[in-house]
């Protein structure tokens, strides 16, 4: 769709995630000429500030999160031309009169209403815009994860911000579908044929996604100690990640082609028991220790988090597919804060030959795998066992190396930069569906519930570390390792 002018109203616009991620994707697409000519951006907050001390913020995280040589000072000046701000207390509806005066001599084709707000405000917002009878057939929302923290809150939230939007108006932003490597993902699977006929129980043995991470809380504890890892990171980016994995071919990439398919995988999850949480799950909170050589504190001493607190900064768990692509193949997923390395990737460990004629080598013949690495460098490496030089027929595994960076030397967009071109645009298949996310939430309530009556404390790990020993644990009992294990 051809957008010639819009108007993006940014609710939370003196945030962090709207200064450190939102307003410096905008403009890197103002300076790539990808934002049409006629577009504002309007900051929306609480705070009473003025026009001018809002363009000096954005500046200041433009200057602090853009990569080093993409700033400059002269296409900041004509990039700050479209910033407005606006004060409006989200949860006071005759505030909305004053945006709807703003807005009513707009002749903007498109208006995008991005929520970069805590989600308790998501539903009074939406309310309010449609008093002010700000809402028209060109208005998009956009709606930052957490989405709920249980079904029942998601269901609520849905059902509220769909009394007011169209399910086509509705843009659930998981940031990981916007990373260029996710999108590489897509075209590793679908763009050749070379890997479908493996992609299945017959020759894969298992698939391992991981995102770590080095951070720790940083400034979010108090969210961070409601939410945790589950709800920060396993119930939205690795689900996401495991659908486009699983997924069959789509019939084309559509929205609803896509996310019909990535729903099936949803659906197709064996739902956890109390027992299968025991024994599939591992859950894990980090104390001190070291990253980098430098000294981390615990968990509990970070700030906003309670003494006695039980959240999980770690998961590792086994989930399974019921299809026929998948049934019996182990999905392994894991994430954590305070972990060794950041590092987000997934291997998939192929079967191994059938019958080897060769000597066994030292560590055995492994079987093929194939790791795509998406952060921090996009790499794809496949593992195949070849001769070593010499008399005798002694294998061992050699990976060929994709590096993309080297491949396209090309500035990858960031997720955020996508995904709001995306909203702009309105192009929908990269933003999650409703029934998406109650089935994911229908999945991961159960495993939140069966922790929260037990009386297992989540297993301790050093920070810096892989995280507790019983997810290696939980891989070894099927005869597998993490990849830094092998
Ligand atoms: C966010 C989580 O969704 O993703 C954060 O709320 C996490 O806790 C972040 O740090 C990780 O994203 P990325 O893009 O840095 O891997």
């Amino acid at each position: 769709q051809q957008v010639e002018s819009f108007d993006l109203v940014l609710f939370g616009g003196s945030g962090d995630l709207a200064l450190r991620k939102l307003l410096p994707a905008l403009y890197s697409r103002h300076v790539a000429g990808d934002l049409p000519a006629h577009g504002r951006i309007i900051g929306v907050a609480r705070q009473e500030q003025t026009r001018e001390q809002f363009v000096a913020q954005v500046k200041e995280h433009c200057i602090l999160n853009i990569e080093k040589g993409l700033f400059s000072e002269t296409l900041f000046n004509v990039f700050a031309k479209r910033l407005e701000y606006l004060r409006v207390d989200a949860g006071i509806a005759s505030d909305f009169s004053a945006l709807a005066d703003f807005l009513k001599d707009s002749a903007a084709k498109v208006r995008v209403f991005y929520l970069s707000t805590a989600p308790d405000l998501f539903t009074s917002i939406c309310e309010n815009l449609s008093v002010a009878n700000l809402i028209h057939s060109n208005s998009r929302v956009v709606l930052e994860k957490p989405l709920g923290r249980d079904l029942a809150s998601a269901q609520e939230i849905n059902a509220r911000v769909g009394s007011v939007f169209d399910e086509s108006q509705i843009y659930r932003i998981d940031h990981y579908l916007g990373k260029e490597p996710v999108q590489n993902l897509m075209a590793l699977r679908f763009g050749n044929a070379l890997f479908e006929p493996l992609w299945s129980r017959s020759w894969v043995r298992d698939v391992q996604i991981t995102i770590a991470e080095r951070v720790g809380v940083e400034k979010r504890g108090d969210f961070y100690d409601r939410a945790g890892a589950m709800r920060d990171m396993v119930q939205n980016h690795l689900l996401q990640l495991l659908c486009i994995i699983a997924m069959e071919p789509p019939s084309s990439i559509d929205p609803d082609a896509v996310r019909d398919e990535k729903l099936k995988v949803l659906r197709g999850l064996v739902p956890m028991t109390a027992e299968t949480v025991r024994g599939s799950t591992v859950r894990g909170q980090y104390r001190a220790g070291a990253i980098d050589g430098q000294p981390v504190i615990s968990y509990v001493q970070e700030e906003g988090i309670s003494s006695s607190s039980n959240t999980e900064t770690f998961v590792a768990l086994k989930a399974e597919i019921n299809n026929w692509r998948w049934s019996g193949v182990p999905f392994y997923l894991r994430t954590g804060k305070r972990l060794q390395d950041r590092v987000a990737e997934i291997v998939i460990n192929f079967r191994n030959v059938p019958h080897s004629i060769f000597p066994p080598p030292k560590g055995g013949i492994q079987g093929n795998r194939l790791i795509i690495q998406l952060q921090p460098e996009e790499e794809l490496k496949l593992y195949l066992m070849a001769k070593e030089p010499g008399n005798e027929m002694q294998l061992k595994p050699v990976s060929l190396n994709l590096d993309f960076s080297e491949q396209f030397k090309q500035r990858p967009m960031d997720a955020y930069e996508r995904l709001l071109m995306d909203v702009i645009r309105g192009k929908l298949t990269l933003f999650m569906r409703r029934d998406e996310l109650d089935a994911a939430w229908r999945w991961v309530e159960p495993i939140l519930d069966a922790w929260n009556s037990s009386d297992e404390k989540p297993k301790s790990y050093t920070a810096g570390s892989w995280g507790p020993a019983a997810a290696s644990a939980l891989l070894a009992r099927e005869g597998s390792s993490w990849p830094e294990e092998s």
